[in-house]
């Protein structure tokens, strides 16, 4: 669903917390999500090690989903190419050297045809990227510091996913905002306040008996409150 600002819901649960030594049947058990989000850290851009290419790739025919990776890892340009079959490769913005390098980066993935999303840790400002936004198909907006699952939802960084819509909606783009950290039914529904397109949704899915009526319940509480 779409709001009429062109603001969208689509849930991406994240593999992170599911059971590794059955990845197969987990992504089978969220079958109500459009997407499925796959975390790969470094153990260096991030305190956390998750696991790389040749276990993310394992995925690729096994769903129709879309297929979206996040790199927590340091110089992704040299990783990239690693993930060009994946739907979309999102990079930090810290990793990359900033947002000229992001740019390019976003560039060449776009031209292996693959989209390019670029992430904001909780304390990196999103106004340098906003004149750029026409070159990414995703900004990821880190509701925590990136590395874990569990934690607990910084309200704040709403703001700059405020800042993110306003100009998205002003220029007419097809940009997508999502938000990963701690999202739930209840910050789903700020989240959603705010103008987030895309929830991405660890614990809060893996973590129930039944994985599906957990994603429509964060469905149902962010298509309530799109664009309030
Ligand atoms: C954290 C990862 C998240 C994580 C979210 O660094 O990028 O995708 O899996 O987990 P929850 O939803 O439990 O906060
Ligand atoms: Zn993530």
């Amino acid at each position: 669903m779409s709001t009429a600002n062109g603001q969208q819901t689509i849930i991406a649960p994240s593999i992170l917390a599911a059971d590794f030594s059955a990845l197969g049947a987990e992504v089978g058990a969220i079958s109500d999500a459009e997407w499925v989000h796959i975390d790969v850290m470094d153990g260096h851009f991030v305190p956390n090690l998750s696991f790389g290419a040749p276990v993310a790739k394992s995925l690729i025919g096994k769903t129709e989903q879309f297929l979206d990776v996040h790199l927590m890892i340091e110089d992704p340009q040299r990783w990239v190419k690693e993930y060009t079959d994946f739907d979309n490769v999102t990079f930090h913005v810290e990793a990359a050297g900033g947002v000229e390098e992001s740019v390019a980066l976003a560039r060449a993935l776009r031209a292996a045809g693959t989209k390019a999303g670029v992430s904001v840790k909780p304390n990196t400002p999103v106004e340098p990227l906003l004149e750029h936004l026409a070159e990414f198909d995703l900004v990821l907006v880190m509701s925590v510091e990136p590395g874990f699952g569990g934690q607990k939802f910084m309200p704040e960084v709403l703001d700059k996913v405020r800042a993110l819509r306003e100009r998205i909606d002003a220029e007419g783009l097809e940009t997508l905002i999502e938000i990963d950290g701690g999202i739930g039914p209840e910050t789903a529904v700020q989240a959603a306040a705010a103008g987030v397109d895309v929830y991405v949704a660890g614990s809060s899915v893996f973590g129930k008996e039944d994985r599906n009526q957990a994603i429509g319940e964060i469905r149902a509480a962010a298509e309530a409150n799109a664009g309030a």
